[in-house]
């Protein structure tokens, strides 16, 4: 029996967040600067060494894999890297495969997505106002990532949708927004903006629309019921009575999460960062390299796990973005 991953505060690791590109087809303006300067392809880490990586965190008691990016979808040949991963879900080794996408290559994808064993996807949707839209992500069309939710719903995917809760900017959609999910079958996730990127010319304090305000701006409407359900990851869950719709919360601003945390995330060229709101990383794509035997690499992952922080600084009660992130979201999906 192989001992399971445990960090130093007694948290098994059981979810890998695997980034296969840090590029994109949209520039986000909370993830990603205008100006982006991405990795030489060399760097990347290729699909074999991306599937030995995931197989020996498999292997190590991990049960939930999603796929990010950038845009995972915009990485060249990565069905193949899915259908491969699907082989851990017909064993059981695995209990979810899935992946987070901004939507813009479901049409082409959605299928082989399902038949690699995906069965739910998130899709980030900030708005679904067209010239909003173009405007938060610089570079999308709101039109082709409709017809990406089409084709992954036709496909048999189940879809949550993914919203940065923003102020002034969708605070207006929320009940248009949920209504859409509604209507169209899906969930919605709601996620507090974090101090993340370049922060040049942009503040964060200054988008930040706290979820304790959104959800009483809910309950002025409906009745809300707390649920026990989890998705494995950071969202807190309440259905709407009147509805029978499931709203989830990611809050690392107003209720931190971090004492449940059950993930660590690892980048395109190899890097493993325990903490999505901390610097520290460690290198797997030397150990990786090092040797075609899984030993070296896995001393390496249960080393890097050694060091996983408590959780994130991130704060915004003293009226400034503290605990503050250079790094882009884009460099580990989030
Ligand atoms: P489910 O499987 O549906 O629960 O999804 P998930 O929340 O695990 O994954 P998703 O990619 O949809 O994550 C949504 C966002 O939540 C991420 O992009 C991050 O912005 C945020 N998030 C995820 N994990 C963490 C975390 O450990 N800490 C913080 N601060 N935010 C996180
Ligand atoms: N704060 C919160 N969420 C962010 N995302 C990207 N940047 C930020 C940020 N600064 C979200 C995206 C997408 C996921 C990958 O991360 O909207 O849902
Ligand atoms: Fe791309 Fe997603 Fe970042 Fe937007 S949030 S720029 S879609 S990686």
């Amino acid at each position: 029996m192989t001992a399971p991953l445990i960090d130093p505060f007694a948290r098994a690791i059981t979810y890998l967040r695997l980034s296969v590109t840090d590029r994109c087809d949209f520039r986000c303006v909370y993830c990603m600067s205008e100006q982006m300067t991405f990795l030489p392809k060399k760097e990347l880490l290729t699909l074999e060494e991306l599937d030995r990586l995931a197989s020996s965190f498999i292997k190590l008691g991990v049960r939930k894999l999603r796929i990010t990016g950038g845009e995972p979808l915009v990485r060249r040949d990565i069905m193949t890297f899915f259908q491969n991963m699907g082989r851990h879900i017909t064993s059981g080794a695995l209990d979810e495969l899935t992946v987070t996408t901004n939507g813009s290559q479901l049409e082409r994808f959605a299928g082989q997505l399902f038949e690699a064993g995906v069965r739910r996807i998130n899709v980030s949707i900030d708005t679904l106002d067209t010239d909003k839209f173009a405007a938060i992500t610089r570079w999308g069309r709101l039109e082709q990532v409709m017809r990406g939710l089409d084709a992954a719903q036709e496909a048999g995917l189940k879809v949550k949708l993914n919203a940065v809760a923003l102020k002034d900017f969708n605070e207006d959609e929320l009940f248009s927004m949920l209504e859409f999910c509604e209507t169209r079958g899906m969930d919605i996730t709601f996620i507090e903006v974090m101090p993340m990127g370049d922060l040049g010319n942009e503040d964060r304090l200054d988008q930040y629309w706290p979820l304790s305000d959104l959800r009483a701006r809910l309950a002025e409407r409906f009745s809300l019921t707390d649920l026990s359900k989890r998705t494995g990851g950071p969202a807190r869950y309440v259905r709407i009575n009147e509805t029978g719709q499931t709203v989830g919360f990611i809050t690392p601003l107003t209720h931190n999460f971090c004492e449940s945390c059950n993930r660590v995330r690892v980048t395109c060229t190899g890097e493993i960062f325990t903490c999505l709101g901390q610097e520290g990383k460690s290198d797997l794509r030397a150990p990786l390299r090092a040797s075609p035997e899984d030993a070296v690499l896995e001393e390496a992952i249960r080393a890097a796990i050694g060091l996983k922080p408590r959780g994130h600084d991130f704060d915004y009660s003293r009226g400034v973005a503290d605990g503050q992130m250079t790094r882009h979201m884009s460099h580990t999906g989030g």
